[in-house]
C-alpha cells in the first residue's frame, strides 16, 4: 500500500536523538531553545514557543492571548476538530464561517456577518498547505479589534503574497505530528511577534510558574522534550527540500489528472505558495467508489474531512446548529491521494495511473 502520508526519518534524526539521550537533558532543555530560535528565524517572527502538540499550541495561544469564557471565536468548520476544540478548552464559543469552494479555506466574506460584540478572535486554517486569504481577514480584524490566531498546522513554509504563514496573525500555531510537512513525533509551536503573548505562553506552558515553585496562574504541562526538538531541528533543515518535492509531485499529479472529467484537481490561489500537505481531489458523485478502487489497488487515500466540525457528535450534543453548505458539499466529495516527498517516481506514476484508470 502506498501510504497517503509518511514521515521521513533518516540517520541524521537518529544520531541527534542519541546525542540528546546521552546528554542528560531529555525533557525541555537547550535543544528546545535552539529549535525555537531556528523556527522563529525561519518563519520571520520575534518568538517561537514549542509545545507538546499542535493542539496544545492552539490551546496555549488562546490562553496567552486572553481569550476565554464568554468570547466568540470565528473559525472554519472544514478542519481537524482540534481547531475548534481549542476555543472550547478556554471556555469560548466557536462560531463557524463557511469556506471558499475552490481553496476550502475560510471565506472572508462569510466572517463579517458573524462578528458580534463578543467576537474576540478569528482562527483561519491554512488547509492542505494553502494559505487562507489573509489580507481581508487581517483588515476585518483590525476594523473590529479582533485577534487573529493562524492555524498553520498543515502549512510549514507556505507563503501568502511573499509572507510566510505564521508571521501574519497575532500568533500562529504549527503541528509536528508525523503526517505533517515536518515532524517531531508529537509536537507543536506558537510563533508570534507579540512579547506579551510569548511570555504568557512560556509561563502557562510550564504550570503558570513565574519563578521556581511560584505558581502565579493556572498553567499546564504543555512542554516539548529535547528528544522531539532534536528531531525537529534536523527536519527543519530539510523542510525546503521536502516542500519542493511536494510541490513537484503535485504539479505532476495535476499534469496527469487535470484533463479528466468527473474530478477536479486542487486550485492554487493567485499569489500563494501552496506546500501541499495534502493533494486533495474533488470527486462529485463517485468519491467513495474512487476511494475503494484506489485502496483495492494499493493506493492509500484520506478524507480530510468527512464532516464539518459542527456535525461531530460532540458539537451536536453541545447544540451547535451551524449551516455551512459549501463545507457540507466539500465533505462529501473530497479525497486526498499521496503527494508526500517519500514517494518514488514509480509510485507517483502508479497513483496517477490508478486514478486515470478509474475515470477511463
Ligand atoms: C488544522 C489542524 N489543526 C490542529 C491540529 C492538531 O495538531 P496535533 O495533532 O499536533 O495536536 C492538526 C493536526 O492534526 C491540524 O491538521
Amino acid at each position: 500500500m502506498i501510504p497517503v502520508a509518511t514521515p521521513i526519518i533518516d540517520e541524521e534524526e537518529i544520531q541527534e536523538v542519541i546525542k540528546v539521550l546521552k546528554s542528560g537533558f531529555i525533557a525541555q532543555g537547550p535543544r528546545v531553545a535552539e529549535f525555537e530560535e531556528k523556527f522563529a528565524a525561519y518563519v520571520g517572527t520575534e518568538h517561537a514557543v514549542a509545545t507538546s502538540s499542535g493542539t496544545t499550541a492552539l490551546h496555549l495561544a488562546l490562553l496567552a492571548a486572553g481569550v476565554g469564557k464568554g468570547d466568540e471565536v470565528i473559525t472554519t468548520p472544514f478542519s481537524f476538530a482540534a481547531t475548534a476544540n481549542a476555543a472550547l478548552y478556554v471556555g469560548a464559543t466557536p462560531v463557524f464561517a463557511d469556506i471558499d469552494p475552490l481553496t476550502y479555506n475560510i471565506d472572508p466574506e462569510r466572517i463579517e456577518e458573524l462578528i458580534t460584540p463578543s467576537t474576540r478572535a478569528i482562527i483561519p486554517v491554512h488547509l492542505y498547505g494553502q494559505p487562507a486569504d489573509m489580507d481581508p481577514i487581517m483588515d476585518l480584524a483590525a476594523d473590529h479589534d479582533i485577534l487573529v490566531i493562524e492555524d498553520a498546522a498543515q502549512a510549514h513554509g507556505a507563503e501568502y503574497h511573499g509572507r510566510k504563514v505564521g508571521s501574519m496573525g497575532d500568533a500562529a500555531c504549527f503541528s509536528f505530528y508525523p503526517t505533517k510537512n515536518i515532524t517531531t513525533g508529537e509536537g507543536g509551536i506558537i510563533t508570534t511577534d507579540d512579547d506579551e503573548i510569548a511570555e504568557m505562553a512560556r509561563i502557562l506552558r510550564a504550570h503558570g510558574e513565574t519563578e521556581r515553585y511560584r505558581h502565579t496562574y493556572l498553567g499546564y504541562n504543555f512542554r516539548m522534550t529535547d528528544i522531539s526538538a532534536a528531531i525537529g531541528i534536523a527536519q527543519l533543515g530539510k523542510l525546503e527540500e521536502f516542500n519542493s518535492r511536494r510541490i513537484e509531485n503535485a504539479a505532476y499529479l495535476t499534469s496527469q489528472l487535470g484533463d479528466l472529467e468527473g474530478v477536479s484537481t486542487p486550485h492554487i490561489a493567485a499569489g500563494v505558495r501552496h506546500v501541499f500537505h495534502q493533494y486533495t481531489l474533488r470527486v462529485p458523485g463517485s468519491r467513495d467508489e474512487l476511494m475503494g478502487f484506489l485502496n483495492e489497488r494499493g493506493v492509500g487515500t484520506g478524507i480530510h474531512y468527512p464532516r464539518p466540525i459542527y456535525r461531530q457528535e460532540l458539537y451536536q450534543r453541545l447544540g451547535f446548529d451551524a449551516r455551512c453548505p459549501v463545507s457540507e458539499a466539500a465533505a462529501a466529495e473530497v479525497l486526498s491521494i499521496p503527494v508526500h516527498p517519500a514517494l518514488t517516481g514509480e509510485e507517483l506514476e502508479r497513483v496517477a495511473g490508478t486514478v486515470r484508470e478509474f475515470f477511463e
